[in-house]
């Protein structure tokens, strides 16, 4: 069995981006800036946005952080949002999701301009990914492809059960993975909370993707021996004796499934840190073309 570390991928990925920033200013020219809006105090998106934050000056990159409060309206978000498309100094910039419930999350997407878009979340980017062109690749499907392509994980012609069809993981990964090219080629089946009989699909699956947010509920005896297991779930279980108040946990069973699996990602340190990797990937990307 493998495990298919992140974290030290994502920092080889970092450190070869590194490398081009520096590149970039022996050139004397302008190094990549991603700025990132957070509207209001969710635990999780603080861990998150903070985390983007300090990979960027890690790697030389500029970065912004745009922190409103939680009351902030709709047209005022809008407002900033322009405000960023229209800010040459940016190259690329995330909304961080969720959005407080008052804000209607697709109007906001929709604002956000497609060459800006590092997230690969509007309509015009999704399209272009679904259609095998060049775009920017909503960096967690994103990062289990490179995860998958770094690892040489065989995926030719295999059978690829997708748990989970969010717009930001479970559909883009379920269409990736049916592409040409490396790490694809799969034949996918993408199954949901309204699928019957999951465990009749995952017990057929080469390759299993679980994104769903729901602790351990890939269990070991849903799982076909030798299969690939990449685990998309992050969530935070309240637990009064850690110092934190909670502890991360998956949607598999770790110490069970990673017995029978072939390649397995851990949590936390699979899919999270390839996360960010990604994301910043798309913003040296946007630098570029903005250049060009
Ligand atoms: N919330 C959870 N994942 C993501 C992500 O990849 N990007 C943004 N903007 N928000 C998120």
């Amino acid at each position: 069995m493998t495990i298919l570390d992140g974290k030290t991928i994502s920092n080889k990925i970092k450190e070869e981006i590194a490398l081009e920033v520096a590149q970039i200013k022996e050139r004397g020219e302008k190094v990549p800036h991603l700025a990132a809006v957070l509207v209001g105090n969710d635990g999780a998106s603080l861990t998150y946005v903070g985390s983007k934050v300090r990979s960027c000056k890690k790697i030389g990159f500029e970065s912004t952080l745009i922190h409103l409060p939680e009351e902030t309206s709709e047209e005022e978000l809008l407002q900033k949002v322009h405000q960023l498309n229209t800010d040459d100094t940016i190259d690329g910039y995330i909304v961080q999701l969720p959005l407080p419930k008052h804000i209607d999350e697709e109007k906001v997407l929709m604002a956000v301009h497609p060459d800006k878009d590092v997230d690969g979340f509007h309509p015009t980017n999704f399209g272009k990914m679904a259609l095998d062109m060049e775009t920017f690749i909503s960096a967690t499907p994103f990062g289990i492809m490179e995860l998958l392509r770094r690892y040489e994980v065989d995926t030719e012609g295999k059978h690829a059960v997708v748990i989970g069809r969010s717009h930001i993981v479970g559909r883009p990964i379920s269409i990736l993975m049916s592409q040409k090219g490396k790490a694809a080629n799969c034949t996918v089946t993408l199954a949901h909370s309204r699928t019957k009989d999951i465990k009749a699909l995952t017990l057929q699956a080469d390759i299993i993707v679980s994104a769903l947010g729901v602790p351990h509920f890939l269990k070991a005896d849903m799982v076909k021996e030798g299969a690939v297991i990449i685990d998309v779930g992050i969530t935070r279980v309240p637990d009064e004796s850690r110092e934190r108040g909670y502890y991360i946990t998956g949607d598999v069973d770790f110490e069970k499934v990673s017995k029978k699996a072939s390649f397995i990602t851990p949590v936390p340190g699979g899919v999270g840190p390839m996360t960010i990797a990604m994301l910043l990937k798309n913003t040296l990307l946007a630098r570029k073309r903005h250049r060009s």
